[in-house]
């Protein structure tokens, strides 16, 4: 249902739409993240792609509904204001730099990135493609990274990754903006990272040694008792409350890569989060430490070589950004030309630049 959009003859849905972030483990994905170039109209040809990447995923992926083919299309800090007038999601900003000691979770850049999921790798292969092919020369490739899942979703140091994810509505909930921010309801805050391992370094580490390090057994997954987990072991330093004592989580669907040939092993660390704060906060906690010094040893022998913040759009705004031009044309009507106050969706749940409601299901 994500990425589906309505049909033209549904009623419009009270809420926005969140595009397809909460979906099942697939086996393969592929991580691209593109910059646009300076011209104006490359921003009209990424405005396009907007509004057509549901048809596009319904094309390819209606080749085997079994692959279960999503793509979820989010866009960065300075992109959203090149692309629309409308409003910003209140948390958009760009990827916050950190440097500690030999640590440094570096910022790179990036305008678009696709996240791409199925079982099937050419049906990856084969979306990206089609988005590339009509993104033209309108951007340039930052990074494309094909991530599989390595056995029982272990990560290359040879970890179960992602069993304490938030699942079902939970993962909704910590995934997904609420009402905190109306025009942005079920847009979601996403940061990247490409990580290189040092495998030779980590192998040569006892296991005990690396169980301390994760904070869980490596063959069985067993969260360490917490007295023997160091309050450096990754799963202590990535365990945050807020104010009132509660946990506040990320959905994480990251995914290994690696080139043998080239003795390349890495993780495609990427989160899906309700506010970026979180994920700040993580990151600051495993460079920094908690408290500054305590920081994850993970990093001794893992190193991001990317690190960038977007933002996943609602399916209606992704719509709003594609009739972006349409919008910004003067209409007659003053509320609808004052680009400083449509936050909040009107009352026929449009958001006030026009209808956009089942208009890219062809
Ligand atoms: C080299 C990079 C990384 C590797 C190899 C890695 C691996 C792992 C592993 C093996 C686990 C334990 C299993 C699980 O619950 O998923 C884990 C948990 C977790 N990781 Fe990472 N991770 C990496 C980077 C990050 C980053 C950058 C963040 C956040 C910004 C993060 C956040 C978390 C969280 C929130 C948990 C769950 C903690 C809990 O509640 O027990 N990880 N990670």
């Amino acid at each position: 249902m994500p990425n589906e959009g309505s049909t033209a003859s549904s009623p419009a849905p009270a809420a926005l739409t969140p595009q397809a972030v909460v979906v099942p483990l697939t086996r393969h994905a592929i991580f691209l993240v593109l910059t646009m170039t300076p011209e104006a109209a490359s921003a009209d040809a990424v405005r396009s792609m907007c509004g057509d990447l549901g048809g596009l995923i319904r094309a390819v992926g209606f080749r085997d509904p079994e692959a279960k083919l999503s793509c979820v299309l989010s866009i960065g800090s300075d992109a959203w204001d090149r692309l629309f007038s409308g409003p910003r999601p209140r948390e958009l900003h760009p990827f916050k730099e950190i440097s500690a000691g030999a640590r440094h979770a570096v910022s790179t850049p990036g305008d678009l990135l696709f996240h791409i999921r199925a079982e099937r790798p050419d049906l990856c292969f084969e979306l990206a493609s089609q988005i590339m092919m009509k993104l033209g020369d309108a951007v340039e490739v930052a990074d494309e990274v094909y991530g599989f899942r390595y056995f029982d979703d272990r990560d290359l140091l040879g970890f179960v990754d992602g069993t304490e994810n938030p699942a079902g509505q939970e993962a909704l909930d910590f995934a997904l903006v609420g009402a905190e921010d109306p025009a942005f309801t079920g847009g979601s805050y996403v940061y990247v990272q490409k990580y290189i391992h040092d495998l030779a370094g980590w192998n040569a580490l006892p296991t005990e040694a690396q169980e301390r390090i994760i904070g869980r057994t490596k063959l069985s997954d067993i969260e360490l008792d917490d007295s023997i987990k160091p309050t450096s072991a990754h799963n202590a330093l990535n365990t945050i409350v807020d104010e009132n004592g509660n946990e506040q989580k990320i959905l994480r669907e990251g995914m290994v890569f690696g080139n043998a040939g080239r003795g390349e092993y890495g993780i495609y660390f990427i989160a899906y989060s309700r506010t970026p704060g979180v994920t700040e906060q993580m990151l600051q906690n495993m460079f920094v430490g908690r408290p500054p010094g305590n920081y994850d040893r993970i990093l001794d022998f893992s190193r991001p070589l990317t690190g960038t913040a977007f933002f996943s759009p609602p399916i209606e705004i992704l719509d709003a950004i594609a009739a972006n031009a349409l919008a910004s044309a003067p209409t007659g009507n003053p509320a609808e030309n004052d680009s400083s106050s449509p936050a909040a969706p009107a009352s026929d749940g449009s958001l006030r630049i026009g209808s956009l409601k089942g208009e890219r299901n062809e």
